[in-house]
């Protein structure tokens, strides 16, 4: 497996060569294939022709220069790079100012290792710290964006939503569908990490210490944190548009359940027979749509098998109760039309089958 660190740096002259010599370091413990793509904004103190210089020598650092377009988009050409010219099978990021410490990176591997597609060095979990010297108002920032990221965003499970020091599989990245990823600055580790969210991607966090940079200043500016507020709805948009399309199919399944039912009745199919074909017919495309409409990103997942039987199961116990729903009202209330009684009998079954499909067919990893 090759690993590749991508280290994005704007002015960072001073620290850059130290912290590609602490790479190489804690290369040598990790015993997959490990290079480091710093990518490097055209930085006018000199950063870029620094790694330039020491990447003759040091075959596995590579430097990828540009234009100056904030953090994400320097991840985002990072990303591309270490993926499709370096055969990268997972990427790391990471700040170049030793706030994230690179022996870190080993632990981050072992959870990579143990089948993690997503791995994140946080502060926000037991035994992860910010620095003690971070007065009031940075804390309540860091905790403010991180509250944010959870609660608007959605991300509930993560505890550190901001970080930036994270070990993704370039294989969870090549199934993200990066047009809806529309942030240029910091908001881009969340909109990455709700991408990875929203394919169910088994994301683990790692207790690190984060310690204030050595040299230079942060980066992140008032711009950032505006460009975050004002894209975190959009990031939630997009939970939303699932939701939004996944009521569509249903309302659409509704139509063609009783639709094939009245149409079966006047070709004179007795109603006991009529209902169950009805039903049946609607869950298919319901699943149709649901998967190629509503779902079309969770598509490259693994494990899709297994989940295509239990929604299946899942199908067939709304069935079950939906019918056993109209047979029983039909017997009740013979005079009732028997499209209310179809109609009521969808009820039920919509209930199980969300509850079933998002606790069960969908589930998150519970890790
Ligand atoms: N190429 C490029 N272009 N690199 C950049 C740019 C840019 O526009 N802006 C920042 N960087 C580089 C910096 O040189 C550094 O290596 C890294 O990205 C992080 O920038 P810092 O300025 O050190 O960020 P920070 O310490 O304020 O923010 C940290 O916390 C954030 C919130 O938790 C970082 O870890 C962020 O990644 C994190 O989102
Ligand atoms: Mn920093």
């Amino acid at each position: 497996m090759k690993l590749v660190v991508i280290m994005p740096t704007y002015n960072e002259s001073e620290n850059i060569i130290p912290m590609l010599k602490a790479l190489h370091e804690v290369f040598r413990d990790i015993k997959h294939t490990c290079e480091v793509l710093v990518v490097d904004d055209n930085s006018p103190d000199g950063t870029g022709d620094k790694v330039r210089e020491f990447s003759r020598d040091n075959p596995g650092v590579h430097l990828l220069p540009g234009e100056k377009a904030g953090l994400g988009a320097a991840y985002l050409r990072g990303m591309e790079h270490a993926i499709n010219h370096l055969g990268a099978d997972a990427v790391f990021e990471m700040d170049a100012d030793f706030s994230h410490d690179p022996a870190d990176l080993k632990r981050l591997v072992a959870e990579l290792d143990d089948g993690a597609d997503f791995v994140i060095g946080s502060r926000y979990v037991q035994g992860g710290t910010v620095p003690k010297e971070w007065g009031w108002l940075r804390r309540l920032n860091s905790l403010g964006g991180n509250f944010v990221a959870r609660y608007i965003a959605g991300i509930y499970r993560v505890r550190d939503c901001t970080a930036g020091f994270r070990l993704i599989r370039a294989a969870l990245l090549k199934s993200i569908d990066f047009s809806e990823i529309r942030t240029q600055g910091y908001a881009f580790q969340v909109a990455l990490l709700h991408e990875a969210v929203l394919l169910n991607a088994d994301i683990r966090e790692v207790p690190v210490h984060f310690t204030d940079r050595r040299y230079g200043e942060s980066k992140l500016g008032p711009g950032d944190i505006l460009e975050f507020l004002y894209h975190i709805g959009g990031i939630r948009f997009r939970s939303y548009r699932t939701f939004v399309k996944f009521c569509v199919v249903g309302a659409s399944g509704v139509v063609v359940n009783l639709g094939t039912m009245t149409l079966l009745m006047a070709l004179g199919v007795n109603k006991f027979i009529a209902s169950p074909i009805a039903i049946e017919v609607s869950i298919i495309t319901n699943f149709f749509f649901n998967n190629y409409w509503t779902f079309r990103y969770r598509n490259n997942r693994s494990r899709k098998r297994i989940r295509g039987l239990k929604f299946n199961a899942v199908s067939f116990v709304a069935l079950l109760v939906s019918y056993l729903t109209f047979v029983l009202l039909s017997l009740w209330f013979p005079d009732v039309a028997p499209q209310v009684h179809q109609f009521i009998g969808i009820i039920p079954a919509t209930f199980i089958n969300y509850f079933l499909n998002s606790y069960w067919t969908f589930s998150e990893d519970k890790r």
